[in-house]
This record gives C-alpha cells, sequence and structure tokens, in this order.
C-alpha cells in the first residue's frame, strides 16, 4: 500500500494529541520499537521476529511520535484475501491513556477503507482485558475464540471490525 504520512505539528506547550505524528516505519526504529514491545508485554516477541515483520511490511509497519520520540508501533495490512489485518500494536506505557492508541489504530483502519478494505481482523489474547476494552471501544466484536493460538499457549480471540 502506498502511504503518505501524517503531520500534526504544532508548539510543544500544546496537548500531547495536538503534537502527533504517524509515519511509516525507517530501520533506526527498530531498537526502540522492541524496547516500546518489552516495555508492553510479558511474552513480548523476539527482536528477530519484529526485524523480520519491519522488512517484509516497510509500508504497513507505522509508528507514531510525540515531540520527535517514537512512542508506539502498529502493524496493519492488506492481505492476499483482500482483508485488513492489524498485527502489532503497543504504545509506550509513560503514554498510554492519552487517546494515542486510538489515533493509531484510527489511521490505520482509514488507510485500509482508502484501499477498498471492508472488513479487518486481528488477533490478541483472551486475558489481555486492557486490549480487549481497547477494541471493543474502537467497534471491535469479538468473532471466536482460538484455543492455543500463541507459542507459549494462550488462547486468542479473533476480533473484526466491519468499515
Ligand atoms: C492497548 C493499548 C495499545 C492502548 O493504547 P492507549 O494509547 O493507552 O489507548 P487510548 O488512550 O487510545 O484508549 C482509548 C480507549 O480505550 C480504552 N482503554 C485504553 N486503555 C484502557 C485501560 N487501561 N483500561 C480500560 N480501558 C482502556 C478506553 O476506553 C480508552 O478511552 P478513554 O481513555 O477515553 O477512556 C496500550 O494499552 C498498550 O500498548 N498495551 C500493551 C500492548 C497491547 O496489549 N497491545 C494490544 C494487543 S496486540
Amino acid at each position: 500500500m502506498g502511504v503518505s504520512p501524517v503531520w500534526v505539528r504544532v508548539p510543544p506547550s500544546a496537548p500531547v494529541m495536538a503534537q502527533i505524528k504517524i509515519r511509516n516505519f525507517l530501520a533506526k526504529d527498530l531498537k526502540r520499537i522492541i524496547e516500546i514491545e518489552k516495555k508492553s508485554f510479558a511474552e513480548a516477541w523476539p527482536d528477530s521476529y519484529l526485524e523480520k515483520l519491519s522488512q517484509k511490511y516497510p509500508n504497513d509497519f507505522v509508528v507514531v511520535e510525540v515531540a520527535e520520540k517514537v512512542v508506539g508501533y502498529a502493524l496493519g495490512r492488506l492481505k492476499e484475501n483482500g482483508v485488513g489485518s492489524i498485527k502489532m500494536l503497543a504504545i509506550d506505557p509513560d503514554y498510554r491513556r492519552q487517546g494515542i492508541g486510538k489515533e493509531l489504530i484510527g489511521f490505520l483502519v482509514n488507510r485500509l477503507k482508502e484501499n477498498g478494505v471492508k472488513e479487518i481482523f486481528l488477533k490478541l489474547r483472551t486475558s489481555n482485558n486492557v486490549a480487549n476494552k481497547f477494541y471493543a471501544t474502537l467497534g471491535f466484536e469479538m468473532v471466536k475464540t482460538i484455543e492455543k493460538y500463541f507459542p507459549n499457549g494462550d488462547d486468542a480471540y479473533l476480533m473484526r471490525i466491519r468499515i
């Protein structure tokens, strides 16, 4: 998918939401993304997997910056079967509950919509209460449970949003 970064630039004294910038992943972001991943998940993906995803989907992997600092990332792509998929999402714990995750997913949803996507799927741990609440707030619905989906044996909810 072709991507244009979204720029929202105002003076640093403005509220955090007014300062965010969403742009495509660059190789220099990998270290920071690995750091946020480890801060965010007890079962973090291996560094090599994050690197592989960023190399495989360079146009679908996006980061969000606040005052030029990367504070979160997500991967949202159009799959070969024509549906959208959100594969990764994390916001640095120091920047949560300020609407940044919502803005980031909103950006990916809009971009997929512009590319003709009608529904988007994602999988998340059934035990991840915060993410379950977060996605429900955005309008995602649970489709089914996939038992032992994750490498450690955790179950996943398959979630969907029609757009
Ligand atoms: C899930 C996550 C991305 C949310 O990011 P965020 O920037 O804090 O979310 P937002 O501020 O945009 O929240 C939007 C809404 O989601 C819900 N929500 C978010 N965090 C919540 C929490 N801790 N408890 C309850 N509801 C929550 C709220 O309804 C919130 O709106 P409100 O703040 O006006 O009440 C973030 O908590 C995170 O990175 N978690 C660890 C990684 C993870 O679980 N990723 C998703 C699975 S792959």
